[in-house]
């Protein structure tokens, strides 16, 4: 199909959605009720992950309907495509190939050939960190990791340390430094003893301002405590696709960890880039949670679109973006280890498919990436599951569930679970008015009283959400998830006719950050809007 075709026929296969979805006057309630077996059609299973969807406004029509669609995307054609290493990656002319990060076994292909050498890189590297073979310039061992990168090279390998803190080993601390306001670094490195301390400089581009700044002022802090140039070597690697860069900034080239630019910033925790998950957890766990991806990349290429879990959350999704006018979709993992998941899936998801254009560049007639968001339960249901039950927006939930406790206190986890079922089944029944009279008569108030209450307690319900089940938070379920999200996202590209895998948006305020800097040393130019101009004069 040409892109012409391919553009009408999304437009035309979304009317159709959109008028299936006008003759529909469903409630979940009612699909619930005219099938006590729902949830059997509506489940399924794969690489260790329990995908629960039956709590969703779909009849198998829709199903058929969104498939169909995705066919008509040629969905399966562009998975191979990925796999393959197409350039699916087109404004940049890139394969986007983190499945190749993950491989198994003998290495196949030149890809999975560099990535072998890189693992290996990466094992000799924790080796001697770990047996204290590497020393700091006073004599000391590694004690302490800090990983100074941004974005891709910072969410995804904070966020995978959190959840996997069972893991942890004795005697290394590992920590995330991002932001440039100089707090993170400064209140990162204060209670640390820079004898003892190793810098990762985590940076594809090695080019981005926040971490050069943050390298830099470690870079200063080393010295300060004693070290000479030379010296900086013992407390400084790099992983980068910028050797020169890197090697400019004082790094020896046998502790530059390669990052290849058929890897995506926000796919790349798989890559060296997962170097502090290898420091703080062991080699061994690292390659457990490459394993859960890698038994989750067979499952996505493999299986029938109509049993693929990353392509059932993406049509779901899809269906509520485009006709049920969802702008947002809210992530809720009952696990306190989990509690930076919601931010690593905010990039992969919303830098992915925050795009206006299509492949060839025309603009999009329907809308694109949904707002991610969300925050660990049970906590979130104290701050905004008011608005997921009695607001006005439909908001579309992804509830994660650990069925093993991931503490000695098991009778809390029992809670935990029950809180999370609980949330899901709120979302789908609500509390009709009449419901809520009843209740508050029974509990003793006046006919007048509860009439008037009524209203203010009923909950419309109805809302869809889905639930995933992971036997365990341990680094193969955890690799699946992970790897079950970025197909996800992939396919929800594919559905968009979008490239997933470039991020074009984000150069603007790289620009105007550096004249603004500039200018505040001078003036800022005439032409420039009030409002900035203001703001330069107070703060800057
Ligand atoms: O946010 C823009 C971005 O380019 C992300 O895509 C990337 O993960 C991040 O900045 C950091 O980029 P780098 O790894 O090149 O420092």
């Amino acid at each position: 199909m040409t892109s012409e075709t391919l553009t009408l026929s999304r437009s035309s296969a979304i009317q159709q959605l959109q008028s299936h979805f006008e003759q529909q006057k469903w409630s979940l309630r009612e699909l619930f009720a005219t099938d006590p077996q729902r949830t059997t059609s509506f489940s399924c299973e794969a690489a260790g992950i329990y995908l629960d969807f039956s709590k969703n406004h779909l009849r198998q029509e829709t199903l058929q309907l969104l498939l169909e669609y995705a066919e008509e995307q040629e969905l399966s054609r562009q998975i191979a495509a990925l796999f393959k290493g197409a350039n699916v990656n087109n404004t940049e002319h890139r394969p986007a190939l983190h499945t190749a990060l993950r491989f198994q076994g003998t290495p196949k292909t030149e890809h999975e050939r560099a990535v072998a050498d890189c693992r290996a890189q990466m094992q000799r590297f924790a080796d001697n960190i770990h047996k204290e073979k590497w020393l700091g310039f006073s004599g000391k061992p590694i004690r302490h990791i800090v990983n100074i990168g941004i974005g891709g090279s910072d969410l995804g390998p904070r966020m995978v340390v959190e959840a996997l803190g069972s893991w942890h080993k004795p005697g290394i601390s590992v920590h995330f430094v991002a932001n440039i306001d100089g707090a993170d670094l400064s209140g990162t490195i204060q209670d640390l003893n820079p004898e003892e301390t190793l810098f990762i400089v985590a940076s594809k581009s090695f080019s981005t301002l926040e971490t050069r700044e943050n390298a830099l002022s470690a870079r200063r802090w080393i010295l300060a405590s004693g070290a000479n140039e030379k010296q900086l070597s013992q407390h400084f690697v790099a992983v980068s696709s910028n050797i020169v860069a890197a090697q400019d900034f004082g790094i020896a080239p046998e502790n530059i960890f390669p990052i290849w630019d058929w890897v995506g910033g926000r796919y790349s925790l798989w890559s060296a880039i997962g170097l502090p998950i290898i420091l703080a957890c062991g080699y061994e766990v690292y390659e457990e949670l490459l394993a859960g991806a890698h038994g989750m990349d067979t499952h996505f290429s493999n299986v029938p679109l109509e049993e693929n879990l990353p392509v059932l959350l993406a049509l779901i999704q899809f269906w509520y973006r485009q006709c049920w006018g969802a702008g947002s979709q809210v992530i809720l993992p009952y696990a306190q280890r989990l509690s930076k998941f919601p931010a690593w899936m905010q990039q992969l998801d919303m830098e992915s498919l925050g795009k206006s254009v299509d492949k060839e560049g025309k603009p999009l007639e329907y809308p694109s990436g949904s707002v991610i968001w969300g925050t660990e339960g049970t906590n979130g249901q104290h701050s905004f599951h008011q608005l997921l039950h009695q607001g006005t927006d439909l908001i579309p939930a992804d509830f994660i569930a650990i069925k093993q406790p991931t503490s000695e206190l098991h009778e809390q986890h029992r809670w935990l679970l029950a809180c999370c079922i609980s949330q899901s089944q709120a979302l789908l029944r609500g509390k009709s008015i009449h419901e809520a009279r009843q209740e508050l008569e029974d509990a003793g108030y006046t006919h007048r009283e509860a009439h008037a209450l009524a209203p203010h307690k009923a909950i419309p319900g109805n809302r869809p959400s889905n639930t995933l089940i992971l036997e365990k938070l341990d680094p193969h379920h955890l690799g699946a998830l992970l790897a079950l999200y970025e197909h996800k996202v992939f396919t929800g590209g594919c559905l968009l006719g979008v490239n997933p895998f470039d991020q074009w948006g984000v150069e603007l305020g790289k620009q105007l950050s550096g004249k603004i800097y500039k200018a505040a040393e001078e003036h800022a130019p005439e032409d420039w809007d009030s409002s900035t101009r203001s703001l330069m004069e107070k703060l800057l």
